[in-house]
């Protein structure tokens, strides 16, 4: 099946059972986007499918042909982090890094959609995201700034 992730198409010879996350990180080499529960749980696989946020773990390779796979590697342009990476960075967003890029993608995802506008409303809208660190005060924090700057 063609797949296209990060605007390369990929030609892959993959079992229709095979899912979406698997095939980015063992087929691909995609390792950014990461294994929690696979069961759809922890949201640390959360990849965008024509720009919305889904789970990796729960979507089969198969029924993303033919539409646009963006995966945490595909998020800087060249050597300049996206605003959402940066303020990660900036706030101290992370500890061990695990849930990271499934936080990541869903703040780009909340961010576009407008649905940041208050504390409160950017934990609602992330509460499918888990963090075993609990940084998820610095969290917040980085997608306000984001969302204000816009
Ligand atoms: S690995 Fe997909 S939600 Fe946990
Ligand atoms: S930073 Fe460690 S799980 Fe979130």
């Amino acid at each position: 099946m063609e797949l296209r992730v990060n605007e390369r198409v990929e030609r892959l010879r993959l079992d229709p059972r095979v899912t979406l996350l698997d095939t980015v990180r063992d087929r691909l080499g995609l390792t950014g986007t990461k294994k929690g529960c696979d069961r759809g749980q922890c949201g640390a696989c959360t990849v965008h499918v024509d720009g919305r946020r889904v789970l990796a773990c729960l979507t089969l390779a198969g029924s993303v042909t033919g539409k646009r796979v963006t995966t945490i590697e595909g998020l800087a342009r060249g050597s300049a982090l996206h605003p959402v990476q940066q303020a990660f960075l900036d706030h101290d967003g992370f500890q061990c890094g695990f849930c990271t890029s499934g936080q990541i993608m869903s703040a780009v995802a909340v961010l576009r959609e407008g649905q940041a506008r208050s504390p409160e409303q950017i934990r609602e809208v992330m509460s499918g995201n888990i963090c075993r660190c609990g940084a998820y005060g610095p969290i917040v924090d980085a997608i306000r700034a984001v969302g204000a700057a816009d």
